[in-house]
């Protein structure tokens, strides 16, 4: 027996489906209001609407949950490889060990790009974001793997998915080493998927490479937390773009493009760029004061969430990370005792209490991408790099739902009604 919500609005009563998920809140399935009541919802930036059903992540923001295809975030960031968490957003469950050599391969064997796609690069001006060029060269792919384009056939769509996925760290290596004017290096698939990138952007053709254990496993984790995130702004970007059949490479560009805000992914450049202008825990107090000041645009960068009112659980696992490598590698960096200062401060201020404001993935990740060599301007490409996963993966799983149609939002209309063209010279 279905279970209904009812609705009394101008015209009458309505009775609509409640829909339940296998985990989290109930849905109320209103696809015919507007056919029975000619009245929309209205929910700008969607904080009470499911814009689709899935099966990739579940996130119970209020206990601070992030499960992958049912495993929770911090046994995938501890134990698994990036390839392993790639195969099971991608496909659902962990590979078999034949399935996880296989995937591997495959992918080592997309990692490479065209090579006009190297003179792409020399069109940009040296001191070019990396999130500018991401944009560009993710879509810009589409005119050089056109095979893999036509969305209605499934080994386009999977060989579409294997080329991004293979071609982010190439294409994200290469934006840094254009911008300090260094050779770009090729892919060597000798190594894993995140010791390549590390090669990529870090070695040089005059030195052989050692890709440190320490930094390598530092950022199979940081890629791990980043993988995917249920519906959130990139993503819904992506599955909007993928609603209109758009390809691929054009979908997840446009997922670049919505990461790259401060709200969102730019975060992380921005939280690092904070706690430097901050600089030292004396001034702590004024900037903490400055985020409550509703007249201030200021925020504190790396901290609220829109769906996470309790510990964003990657946080804690970024956090031990940043510890672990700073310690391990022996360096010091005043900017981490700023952020642990700030932290406890803000954990423990009415205003952030009351707002359910915490540390997000955010806010240690940079301190750590800047320990290990990544300049600031980097951190969200590298956030795009590791989202590509969960975006591919959203992308493929919208594509295959029967039910899918193209997004098309409404609207609540405030303009100006219907009134008569008045020619120039009659407008006073
Ligand atoms: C990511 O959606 C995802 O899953 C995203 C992400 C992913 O993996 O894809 O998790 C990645 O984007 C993490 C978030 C990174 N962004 C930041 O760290 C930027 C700083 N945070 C904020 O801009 C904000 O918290 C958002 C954008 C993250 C969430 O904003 P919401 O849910 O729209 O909340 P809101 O802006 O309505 O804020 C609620 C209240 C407001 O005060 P009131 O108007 O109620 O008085 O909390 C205040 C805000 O002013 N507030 C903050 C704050 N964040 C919210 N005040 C000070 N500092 C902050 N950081």
């Amino acid at each position: 027996m279905t279970k209904t919500v009812n609705l009394t609005t101008t015209g009458g009563d309505y009775a609509y489906p409640l829909l339940e998920g296998s985990v989290g809140p109930d849905v109320i399935d209103i696809r015919k209001l507007y056919g029975q009541t000619g009245q929309f919802t209205y929910d700008p930036g969607f904080t009470s609407t499911a814009s689709c059903q899935s099966a990739i992540t579940y996130i119970d923001g209020d206990e601070g949950v992030l499960l992958h295809r049912g495993y929770p975030i911090d046994q995938l960031a501890e134990q698994s490889t990036f390839m392993e968490v790639a195969y099971l957003l991608l496909h659902g469950d962990l590979p078999k060990q034949k399935e996880l050599d296989e995937f591997t391969y495959t992918i080592s064997r997309h990692t490479m790009l065209h090579e006009q796609l190297a003179t792409f690069y020399r069109g940009f001006r040296r001191d070019a974001h990396p999130m500018a060029i991401m944009c560009g060269v993710v879509g810009a792919l589409s005119a050089f793997y056109h095979d893999s384009t036509d969305i209605t056939d499934p080994q386009q769509r999977l060989v579409a998915s294997h080329r991004l996925i293979a071609k982010m760290p190439t294409i994200a290596a290469m934006a840094y080493k254009y911008s300090i004017g260094q050779p770009f290096l090729y892919p060597d698939n000798s190594l894993s998927y995140t010791g390549n990138f590390l090669r990529m952007t870090f070695g040089v053709p005059a030195e052989p490479y050692e890709v440190n254990p320490i930094i390598e496993n530092a950022m199979r984790r940081i890629f791990i937390l980043h993988a995917d995130h249920e519906q959130n702004a990139s993503t819904s970007t992506v599955r909007l773009a993928g609603s209109s059949g758009a390809n691929p490479f054009a979908c997840i560009a446009a997922g670049i493009a919505c990461l790259w805000g401060p709200a969102h992914g730019g975060a992380n450049e921005a939280a690092l760029n904070m706690l430097r202008e901050i600089g030292n825990v004396k001034r702590i107090p004024e900037y903490i004061a400055r985020a409550k000041d509703k007249n201030d645009p200021f925020r504190l960068m790396g901290f609220g969430h829109r769906v996470y009112k309790n510990y964003d659980p990657r946080a804690k696992v970024m956090q031990a990370t940043a510890e672990e490598v700073l310690k391990e590698l022996n360096l010091s960096d005043p900017v981490l005792d700023v952020a642990r200062e700030l932290e406890q401060i803000a954990l423990h201020d009415d205003y952030f209490v009351e707002k359910k404001l915490y540390p997000n993935v955010d806010f240690y990740s940079g301190i750590i991408l800047n320990a290990i060599g990544f300049p600031t301007e980097m951190f969200t490409a590298l956030f795009a790099l590791a989202r590509t996963v969960g975006w591919v993966a959203q992308w493929n799983e919208m594509i295959s739902d029967p039910e899918q149609k193209i997004g098309r939002p409404r609207q609540l209309y405030v303009g100006a009604t219907q009134r008569e063209y008045v020619p120039v010279a009659a407008r006073g």
